[in-house]
């Protein structure tokens, strides 16, 4: 599977959005990854669809919105309409994960599921069929610039063991304290997509960063 690195806009300079998207639409990014929180299910705040409407217009990147929020099926229209083009909603957020998965698919977008790092892939085994993607999330979310939680990656191999067992073709997604230093362990468990914060918005050259991961891509797009 083609492997995708989506930076994150949350360590981007929002006083400049529409200059940090280009520059890593331009080094090479393959989407942007945009982080919504409620200051419930997770305890922070961030943007919302205005925001997203807003920088739909500078660039033509796909967005990845991932919606750390409860009752994620009242917002999801909102951020369809505003830009989004996948969707992924917290497992530990969703009392009917079926139909919301359902209607993000009848929204024309992908659908995909987030796992928090406490939270077992097996988990999914009664949904894998209805998603798109998982993203495991290697950090507990809510904040940028976190440690990355090694013992994910265990879930990734599991989640790859499922895919290959079940012949599905979804993809696997991971996010938080993800840089060029560990990319090669993520790539190694089986990770497809990469989501990047503050490794490439707070390096000192953001686009050599971009470049760097993309180049590590090379070594694991043989198939
Ligand atoms: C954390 C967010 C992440 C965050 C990643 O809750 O879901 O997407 O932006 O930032 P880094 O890469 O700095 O861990
Ligand atoms: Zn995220």
């Amino acid at each position: 599977m083609k492997k995708r690195l989506a930076p994150s806009i949350l360590s981007a300079n929002f006083a400049r959005l529409a200059d940090e998207i280009r520059l890593v639409e331009e080094a090479g990014a393959d989407m942007l990854h945009v982080d919504i929180m409620d200051g419930h299910f997770v305890p922070n705040l961030t943007i919302g669809p205005p925001v997203v409407e807003s920088i739909r217009a500078v660039t033509s990147l796909p967005f990845d919105v991932h919606l750390m929020i409860e009752n994620p099926d009242t917002y999801i229209p909102s951020f369809v309409k505003a830009g989004a083009n996948l969707i992924s909603v917290h497992f530990e957020a969703c009392t009917h994960l079926n139909r919301t998965l359902q209607f993000i698919g009848s929204l024309s977008c992908k659908a995909g599921v987030v796992l928090n790092p406490a939270s077992p892939v097996e988990w999914l085994e009664d949904s894998i069929s209805d998603l798109d993607f998982v993203l495991i999330m290697s950090v507990n979310p809510g904040f940028g610039g976190q440690k990355f939680l090694s013992q994910v990656l265990r879930k990734v191999e599991k989640l790859r063991a499922m895919r290959a067992e079940s012949n599905l073709s979804f993809a696997i997604e991971i996010d938080g304290g993800i840089g060029p230093g560990n990319l090669r362990d993520a790539l190694s468990a089986g990770a497809d997509w990469f989501v990047a914060g503050s490794s490439v918005f707070h390096s000192p050259n953001p686009s050599e960063t971009v470049r760097k991961m993309r180049e590590v891509f090379k070594e694991f797009e043989t198939v």
